[in-house]
């Protein structure tokens, strides 16, 4: 019998839903989409507030702007401050940070559209690994790791008249950061601005096309005696170049979440704007019995939606964890909307996750054709981030990704349980345009269960690659930072020990040339490391290589029911010591056949991944050839080098083999598994090295290779010296 998830009362709906005509039809001009848009925008509730908001925005330097999902925040703040004379074009810029990358390049697609611009122009945006802007570019949507990284070349953002940080409630790592950065850069530019004004001789006029120039601060850290070191430790003097014409730096902070008297707080009690939104009632159903497979459920709960309700009443969200869960719903959904009984509906799944390319991406805010019902298969993205039009169902897997760090077993990346705040929001996605229903794969007892909220992000994981980016922007003290949540010195300590351990510190805590040169890489310092060690070995090529591959969720597909087909797919490109070089062995058969479809699906090749691999890996030839490194200085087919440079960045990540057969680590003596889909698996090799430990029902690493346990001692003398000396004895 086919199983089935079962929620009490659920209904077929009853009144239709108005869908409302969206983007869609063919594009005439930039100009006649703008207009046709303008209703839209002036529809939105955040509208009526507009005169406020800019009126905020001149007169304090900081504002917090609260305000519920799909109220208009992102693609209208951004706008009004465009429109009134916040930036100047060709000399400053507002810059609107997201914690994700599809959020920044679909909503800049969006305000490119809305504005009347081709997308790159006065709209752009710029995310790890992809520019979209120009000299001309007003409006740049970024990631917030993006803007810390421009913090490195520029410490105090010059180009920037207007930093709009989106999303603040989701407490992002970078965005934590980022906050303690923006507080300290605007005070800097605000005394910088002051001694500007102060130089100038009373005939000239400011420019007042600009209103940056003619603002008045409330509480622009005047109280600052001791200047510079206000916040403690950032050394800015002298650092910034020319500063003249320098203006104040606007910060918009913006939320979803009703909790922003914190950040008012932290920035000198900056004014709360409350924005009102629009939610119609949403009915709520729990599963009656716990899931015990959330993507089997997810899946027909999708279909039970699909067939019990009439297509025309919206379309259905579906919140999963990851890029592999949705991959994986996504198969079972093709394959039922395949076989669906005569004259049912068509069901388009629609995926939607961080790496999927720009051109896929569109897709999901598309109408679906007529007599087709779109099934949007998020990560939590959809949460707050992004607002899909026409969504009147919303399927609830109860669970979410997230990085998690114990400094005895290393970074990890687990699936959890998401917050009642979190379930909250993506119920609410079900109730944007009309009533709508929520379907929670979980029981109303598990519910109750949930935290409040999610601990913000700088409290739980791996700090090393932010510790790094701050000393290199000049902050000496970490410890001393002006965190909003500050994260727990064992954390901080932890990172600064692991960059010492890198060679990126040294004895003193001081940047050396090596951090530095680190610094530059948006990538996590282990993998700069590796890149660093593979240019004295030769084989540059590789190590990029394969750091690209690295970057994806998954390579290959393993379908539940084709298992085995599958693996034996995969054998092909297998090396015996492990994945990293399996990894590059489909990459260059990959190349061979130049990507070619029917090769990949014969081989289980994620092709979507690959070809994103291919351009993290042209954008990292791009920097390393900035930096003066060839990149394609190449071993061939003496691969072991490769693996002894990865041992450079990746020492921490080692386990040993024991006499039982189990592996521990060996920086916590932690028992780890090799996972399932790694070539290694199933095989006793002395030492090993991994990517990542990811927890399931147990500690699995991801990406494993066999090293020589000699290797490891030599690759990180600071930390294991002592074993090195007894293996040699
Ligand atoms: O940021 P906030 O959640 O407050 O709202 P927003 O992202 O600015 O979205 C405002 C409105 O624009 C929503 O009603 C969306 O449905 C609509 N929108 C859209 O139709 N297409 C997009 N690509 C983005 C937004
Ligand atoms: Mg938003």
């Amino acid at each position: 019998m086919a199983k089935s998830v079962t929620f009490p009362d659920s209904e077929p709906l009853k009144e239709p839903l108005v869908h409302g005509k969206k983007n869609g039809g063919k594009r005439i001009d930039y100009k006649a989409q703008a207009q046709r848009l303008r209703a839209q925008r002036q529809a939105l509730p955040i509208y009526s507030a507009r005169q406020a908001i800019i009126q905020k925005i001149t007169d304090n330097p900081t504002v917090i702007i609260v305000g519920e999902t799909g109220s208009g925040k992102t693609t209208q703040i951004p706008q009004y401050l465009l429109e009134s004379g916040f930036t100047v074009k060709g000399q400053t810029t507002i810059a609107v940070t997201q914690p994700r990358r599809v959020a920044a390049t679909s909503i800049a697609k969006r305000v490119a559209e809305e504005v009347g611009t081709p997308l790159g122009g006065r709209v752009g945006y710029t995310i790890r690994f992809e520019d979209c802007s120009s000299a001309y570019t007003q409006l740049r949507f970024c990631t917030d790791g993006l803007l810390l990284r421009e913090i490195l070349a520029d410490p105090l953002l010059r180009r920037y008249s207007v930093v709009v940080l989106d999303e603040a409630h989701e407490r992002t790592l970078r965005t934590d950061i980022l906050l303690g950065m923006l507080k300290d850069i605007q005070r800097e530019r605000a005394r910088v601005a002051r001694l500007n004004r102060d130089a100038v001789p009373e005939t000239a006029e400011p420019d007042h096309r600009s209103r940056g120039t003619h603002m008045k601060f409330d509480n622009s850290g005047d109280q600052g005696t001791s200047g510079v070191g206000d916040s403690g430790t950032r050394v800015v003097d002298e650092t910034h170049g020319d500063v003249t014409g320098l203006d104040d730096l606007r910060i918009v902070v913006m939320s979803a979440t009703l909790d922003a008297e914190r950040f008012s707080e932290y920035f000198d009690n900056a004014p709360i704007l409350y924005v009102a939104g629009r939610q119609f009632p949403v009915s709520t159903y729990y599963t009656t019995t716990p899931q015990a497979d959330y993507l089997d459920s997810a899946h027909l709960a999708a279909l039970q939606i699909h067939m019990e309700t009439p297509s025309d009443s919206g379309d259905i969200l579906v919140f999963l964890a990851g890029q592999e869960d949705i991959e994986n719903v996504e198969r079972l959904l093709v394959e039922s909307a395949a076989n669906l009984p005569n004259g049912a509906p068509a069901l388009l799944p629609c995926p939607i996750f961080a790496a999927l390319p720009q051109a896929q991406q569109s897709k999901v805010f598309d109408p679906a054709p007529e007599f087709t019902r779109k099934v949007i298969l998020a990560t939590n993205i959809a949460e707050t981030s992004l607002t899909i039009p026409g969504i009147r169902h919303v399927v609830d897997s109860g669970v979410h990704k997230v990085r998690g760090f114990d400094p005895r077993v290393g970074e990890s990346l687990l699936v959890e349980p998401i917050s009642k705040s979190s379930a909250r929001q993506r119920t609410g996605r079900a109730g944007r345009e009309a009533a709508g229903f929520c379907y929670r794969l979980y029981t109303e007892a598990d519910y109750a269960q949930l935290a409040e909220d999610s601990v913000p992000e700088i409290k739980r994981c791996q700090l090393s690659m932010v510790v790094l980016q701050l000393k290199a922007s000049g902050v000496r003290d970490v410890l001393k930072f002006d965190f909003m949540d500050r994260p727990s010195k064992k954390a901080l300590k932890h990172a600064l020990l692991e960059l010492y351990a890198l060679d990126a510190l040294d004895d003193l805590g001081e940047l050396t040339k090596l951090g530095k040169w680190m610094a530059e890489f948006p990538l996590e310092p282990t993998y700069a490391k590796v890149i660093y060690a593979s240019v004295s070995a030769g084989c540059t090529r590789e190590a990029i290589d394969i750091v690209s591959l690295l970057s994806v969720d998954s390579l290959f597909y393993v379908p539940a029911d084709k298992r085995d087909e599958s693996n034996a797919a995969q054998m092909a490109f297998r090396s015996s010591e492990g994945d990293h070089l399996t990894y590059l062995n489909l990459l260059r058969a990959f190349n061979k056949v130049n990507g070619d479809k029917i090769w990949c699906q014969e081989h289980f090749v994620n092709r979507r991944n690959v070809k994103h691999v291919l351009d993290v890996r042209q954008q990292l030839n791009r920097l390393c050839t900035r930096l003066g490194i060839d990149t394609e200085l190449s071993c061939g087919t003496d691969l072991a080098n490769v693996l002894r440079c990865f041992l450079a960045g990746f020492f921490h990540n080692c386990a040993l083999l024991q006499p039982d057969g189990t592996y521990r680590s060996l920086n916590g003596s932690q028992i780890v598994h090799i996972h399932p889909a790694s070539s290694l698996f199933g095989k006793k090799t002395p030492a090993i090295f991994f990517d990542q430990l990811v927890f399931t029902n147990k500690l699995h690493a991801r990406a494993v290779s066999a090293v020589d346990a000699v290797w490891i001692a030599q690759a990180a003398p600071k930390l294991y010296g002592r074993m090195l000396a007894t293996s040699q004895k």
